[in-house]
C-alpha cells in the first residue's frame, strides 16, 4: 500500500502496551477526561481549543478523506484512548510534521516514546515519506528526550519564532528514513 491508501483507510499500529488507531464516538468519554486539561498545553503553542474542550465535535461530521493522520493512542490495559498523534502538513508525499500529546496521568511512563517510535517506523516502512519533523519549545524537555530516544535529531534553534499561536524559542527536530538504516 502507499501513503494515499493509508490516508483513505487509516492504519492500526500495535505496540506492547498501546494500540494506535482511528478514534470513534465511543471514545468521547475517555477523551473528555484529559483533552480539556490545560496542563497538557503548556508548551503546545496554544491552549485547549473548542474541539479539545468538546471532543464530541470530532465525530459530528462524517470524516472526509483527509490529508493527514490523526489517530488515538489506546492504552491496552485500560482500553481507553489516553492520547493522540498526528502526521500532518504532508508535502509531496515526502515530508510531514508529527505531533503527539498524552493525558497528564499517562505521561512519564514511556508511552510517548513507544507511540512516536511506532508511528515513525510505520511511516518509513509502509509509506513514501522520507522526512518527519517537528517544532519543540526549548523548555519542553520531555518532548526533546522522547524525540531523541526515537532517533530524531536536533537540527536547529529558531529564536522567537511562531509555534502555533505563540512566539517562543523552539528547536526543529527531524528524522530521515535513511537515518534509521
Ligand atoms: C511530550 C510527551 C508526549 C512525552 O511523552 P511521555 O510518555 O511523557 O515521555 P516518555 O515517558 O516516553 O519519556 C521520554 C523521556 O522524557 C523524560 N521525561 C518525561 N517527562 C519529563 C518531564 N516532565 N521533565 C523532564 N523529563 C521528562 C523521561 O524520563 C524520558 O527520558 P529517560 O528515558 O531519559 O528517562 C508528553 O509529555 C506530553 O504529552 N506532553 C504534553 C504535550 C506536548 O508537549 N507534546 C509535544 C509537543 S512538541
Amino acid at each position: 500500500m502507499a501513503l494515499s491508501d493509508y490516508l483513505q483507510k487509516k492504519p492500526v499500529i500495535d505496540t506492547n502496551r498501546l494500540r494506535i488507531r482511528p478514534m470513534c464516538a465511543a471514545d468521547v468519554s475517555a477523551l473528555r477526561e484529559w483533552m480539556p486539561d490545560k496542563s497538557i498545553y503548556t508548551y503546545w503553542g496554544k491552549g485547549p481549543g473548542k474541539t479539545d474542550r468538546n471532543p464530541e465535535l470530532l465525530f459530528e461530521k462524517e470524516e472526509k478523506s483527509s490529508k493527514s493522520f490523526h489517530l488515538g493512542i489506546e492504552e491496552k490495559s485500560s482500553a481507553k484512548v489516553i492520547g493522540d498523534i498526528w502526521v500532518y502538513l504532508i508535502e509531496g508525499n515526502r515530508m510531514a510534521s508529527v505531533a503527539i500529546r498524552l493525558s497528564q496521568s499517562c505521561q512519564g511512563k514511556g508511552y510517548g516514546t513507544e507511540a512516536l517510535s511506532a508511528m515513525t517506523d510505520f511511516c518509513f516502512l509502509h509509506t513514501e515519506l522520507q522526512r518527519l519533523w517537528t517544532k519543540v519549545d526549548v523548555r519542553n524537555i520531555a518532548s526533546q528526550k522522547m524525540l531523541e530516544k526515537c532517533g530524531y535529531r536536533q537540527e536547529g534553534l529558531i529564536r522567537q519564532g511562531k509555534m502555533v499561536n505563540t512566539w517562543c524559542d523552539y528547536y526543529i527536530y527531524g528524522k530521515l528514513n535513511s537515518d534509521s538504516k
